[in-house]
């Protein structure tokens, strides 16, 4: 008999069909209509499937939906902070009807679930994100998922579980709720306070997870997210081996570690009193809520979106019940004189407090610069060092921009061959008239084509950046938004130095190296780039290059000097 903390709502979900029904299923299901289910779909069924979710039986229905998004609630009063369905393409919605079942497929094919469809609405997607959020601001990364990622059309309806989904990596540190309870059973733990994070956890972490414990007389379970967290966080794979070095730091038989394929919506106090129900499902008596919980960071006037302790009160309000315990805690401090860390509130005065901000310690890792052992575990900082080099090993794009003709691949080349000089590190050129011939060869130039051709060239460049080598861009680029896009796409895994080659029209067709202006004014070639078709010049380049003033071999020094001054090389 377990004495565990019961689930929320009474009984622990399990979704998954026998092995006999979850075949004849997926006999079923090949005559059914597919569904691929996204990476954020695929965490949140999973924890649907296997539970962590309970007393959800499926994604949330329209009745439920409704009075989740308004009063934190579900239909029938249970409280549940976090609308969780299934959002799919119009195209999509206009295949389906209620009553019909679909077959929920992860990206491979692999057969996941089966879902009888309740409801098929289109939500207020404004509203939600007010309700929910508190904010229809797109700087928050759940309002910028649910308006610009999600799809227009909701489904709701009760889930059959086929297959799990399958993980490759750290498969003996994910735990299903069930699994988790039978674990603690076995052990005998029965005070279990959970730690959530998405972040590397340092001294202070430990030294707040160590205290929580030690003041709940409880066991410790550091239970980090490792499905989706806020964009541009340090990805899972090392922030798993650091939590197993600091694991060795805590007394023996004393803490657990255990990985949660949660899609976190980075929703503060609601997302905190989401977290409570999830771990209080995988049979946590207590829950530490620190400060600025599941925090979205600044909004677009740069104010934080809730306050340092708005989710401990949420989460204090709704005690009785959550059932499980909060450990709130304030910002853990460094205070010389005393070599150990303390809570904020605890500091006297005349103290000396240390500490380095989350932002100081990104910039010291790329710089290379000093951590000190008083912030973090060395085995620590070593393991971030792996996987993340200072900025002159790190991969960049120079993205040249400018009119055919302008000069960009004579500098682009000029570039290419001072990189080579300098020696150790990879290059990789991406010029325009390269690109059209080997990856673009079937397109034209109009604007979607063009679309299609730049951004071709920007995954590949982002390939290159995500891996530490050296990518020159040199297309005509003529649209501001595609620009953007591929900005967006390199820039959280690298450098990304966009250079305007503002040789004026005049000048290009002085020139006419290829008599291409010739022709595009006698309507030979038709859309041509600065004659018959736009050229939108980028308003905040990084470098902005006038060739009438300048040589190639010059240009190529001045991008050099900007490249070492930004860190890039050395
Ligand atoms: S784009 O707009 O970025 O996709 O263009 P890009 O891939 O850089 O290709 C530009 C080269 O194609 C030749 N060309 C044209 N350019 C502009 N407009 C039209 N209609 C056109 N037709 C052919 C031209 O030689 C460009 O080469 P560069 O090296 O820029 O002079």
């Amino acid at each position: 008999m377990t004495t565990l903390i019961a689930p929320h709502g009474g009984t622990l979900k399990n979704l998954y069909l026998t092995p006999e029904l979850a075949a004849a299923e997926k006999q079923k299901a090949k005559e059914l209509l597919s569904w691929d289910l996204d990476h954020r779909q695929l965490c949140d069924i999973e924890l649907l499937l296997n539970g962590a979710f309970s007393p959800l039986e499926g994604f949330l229905g329209r009745a439920d939906y409704d009075r989740v998004v308004s009063e934190m609630r579900l239909a029938d009063g249970t409280l549940w902070p976090m609308p969780i369905m299934l959002d799919v393409s119009e195209a999509f919605a206009a295949q389906v009807q209620v009553g019909a079942t679909i077959a929920l497929r992860d990206p491979e094919g692999v057969l996941i679930a089966t879902m009888e469809i309740a409801d098929l609405w289109t939500p207020d997607k404004a509203l939600e994100a007010q309700n929910v959020f508190g904010t229809t601001d797109e700087k928050h990364p759940g309002v910028a998922y649910l308006m610009r990622k999600a799809g227009p059309v909701y489904i709701g309806g009760k889930l059959k579980g086929v297959e799990e989904p399958m993980h490759y990596d750290f498969r003996s540190l994910r735990n299903s709720p069930a699994e988790m309870r039978a674990l603690f059973n076995k052990l005998g733990w029965r005070k279990i306070v959970a730690f959530q994070t998405r972040n590397p956890m340092h001294r202070a972490h430990q030294e707040l997870t160590f205290r929580a414990a030690k003041l709940a007389q409880a066991n410790l379970l550091i239970h980090p997210v490792v499905g989706m967290t806020k964009p541009g966080d340090i990805d899972h794979y090392s922030r798993v081996r650091c939590y197993e070095h600091l694991i060795k730091q805590y007394p023996e038989q004393s803490t657990m570690l255990s990985l949660l394929h949660l899609a976190m919506r980075m929703g503060g106090p609601r997302e905190a009193v989401w977290h409570a129900i999830i771990r209080k499902n995988h049979g946590c008596t207590h829950f530490i809520v620190g400060r600025d919980h599941a925090g979205p960071g600044k909004n677009s006037k740069g104010k934080d979106f809730y306050g340092p302790y708005d989710a401990q009160e949420m989460v204090a309000q709704y005690a009785e019940e959550l059932g499980i315990e909060m450990v709130p805690f304030q910002e853990m401090v460094y205070v010389e004189e005393l070599a150990e860390y303390v809570p904020q509130d605890e500091v006297k005065p005349g103290q000396t407090v240390l500490n380095i901000s989350g932002t100081e310690f990104r910039r010291r890792l790329m710089e290379g610069l000093e951590i000190p052992a008083w912030f973090s575990y060395p085995e620590v900082v070593a393991e971030l060092r792996r996987t993340h080099p200072p900025k002159h090993l790190q991969g960049f794009t120079v993205f040249f921009t400018g009119l055919s003709g302008s000069g960009k691949s004579t500098i682009a080349n000029a570039l290419m061959v001072k990189l080579m000089e300098l020696g150790g590190r990879r290059v990789t050129m991406l010029d325009g008239d390269l690109v059209r011939k080997n990856l673009s060869s079937e397109l034209g130039f109009s604007k979607e084509h063009r679309n299609i051709n730049i951004l071709r060239i920007g995954y590949v460049a982002s390939e290159i950046t995500k891996n530490g080598g050296i990518a020159i861009c040199a297309p005509i680029a003529p649209y501001t938004q595609t620009r953007k896009d591929v900005r967006d796409m390199i820039a959280p895994l690298g450098g990304f130095i966009e250079i305007h080659v503002a040789t004026t029209v005049e000048t290009c067709e002085q020139r006419d190296r290829k008599g291409l202006y010739a022709k595009a004014r006698a309507g030979i070639i038709k859309e041509f780039t600065g004659i018959s078709d736009p050229y939108e010049a980028p308003e905040n380049p990084e470098m902005k290059i006038q060739t009438e003033e300048c040589t190639p071999d010059e240009a190529a020094q001045r991008i050099l000097l900007k490249l070492e001054s930004l860190g890039y090389i050395r």
